[in-house]
């Protein structure tokens, strides 16, 4: 991806990840527009950031998702990203039966809405010089969680998507870009994750995520370190002991 000089698009940019790659792209010199429920968190990004905008968004609402994206094109007609980075994370006892409203929830928000956003802005980004779609996946796309399993699922779906969408894309002038974050310093569980020592401090994390991009232009997926045994289980016939160990730590 080209680092600068792009009209960025960053839905859950109120909060963790999100915010931290608004900032660190408006940095980069590229326009950032930050997207969500929670009107005080987008303001605040906006007020620490002069040139950051906001606009309210409900990435669960097919409606919302719609008129959201002619609204962003009418506001923003340059914009050619999109960092689809909006997600849930809950846990779920599906033999308890607690689990139907929260898989509702994690697939609309986790799946449907990337799908649904990226679909309605395609067109636009077509008609770009360059554009980019970035998808948020995790390193439990490749190893699930068995707390959450739909939140896992959702990830390892948003992986397969974003395979197939880069390969319908290779002859146009828009990529597609995954990023599977390990672990991270964020209140996506609850403000105990934010100061948990366990996971990866969000400024080490989003520093590493703008190091591959810059230097790696071409890569469609970026891996971090903390990220690869995760990524590459599967692939180095680690992966029963990978979710053994992932399991009894978190599970
Ligand atoms: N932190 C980690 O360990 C980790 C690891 C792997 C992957 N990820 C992924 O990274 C992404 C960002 O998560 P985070 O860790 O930064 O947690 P976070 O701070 O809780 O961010 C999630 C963001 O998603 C937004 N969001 C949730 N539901 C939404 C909806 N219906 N409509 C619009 N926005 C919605 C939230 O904003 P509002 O509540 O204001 O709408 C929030 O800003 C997620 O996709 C997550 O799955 C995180």
């Amino acid at each position: 991806m080209k680092i600068s000089g792009n009209t960025i698009l960053i839905t859950g940019g109120g909060s963790g990840i999100g915010r931290a790659l608004a900032e660190a792209m408006h940095a980069k010199g590229n326009k950032v527009i930050v997207a969500g429920r929670r009107e005080a968190a987008l303001d605040a990004v906006t007020a620490r950031n002069p040139g950051i905008e906001s606009m309210l968004l409900d990435i669960q609402d097919e409606d919302d998702v719609a008129a959201f994206a002619l609204q962003a094109i009418e506001r923003f007609p340059q914009l050619n990203a999109v960092i689809n980075n909006a997600g849930v994370m809950k846990p779920e006892n599906v033999p308890a039966a607690d689990n139907l409203a929260i898989a509702e929830e994690t697939i609309a928000t986790n799946l449907l809405g990337p799908i649904r956003l990226t679909t309605a802005l395609l067109p636009h980004f077509l008609q770009q010089p360059r554009a980019t779609v970035l998808t948020v996946s995790s390193g439990l796309a490749f190893v699930p969680l068995s707390a959450t399993p739909s939140y896992s699922a959702t990830k390892a779906a948003i992986h397969s998507w974003s395979m197939g969408l880069r390969e319908q894309l290779k002859n146009t002038t828009v990529e597609v870009i995954e990023i599977a974050p390990p672990y991270v310093q964020t209140e996506l569980l609850g403000p105990h994750q934010a100061v948990d020592p366990a996971a990866m401090p969000l400024a080490d994390f989003i520093t590493e995520v703008m190091t591959i991009l810059e230097t790696q232009p071409e890569a469609g997926e970026v891996i971090v370190e903390r990220c690869k045994p995760l990524r590459f289980a599967e692939a180095t016939g680690t992966l029963g002991q990978v979710f053994a160990a992932l399991n009894a730590q978190h599970g």
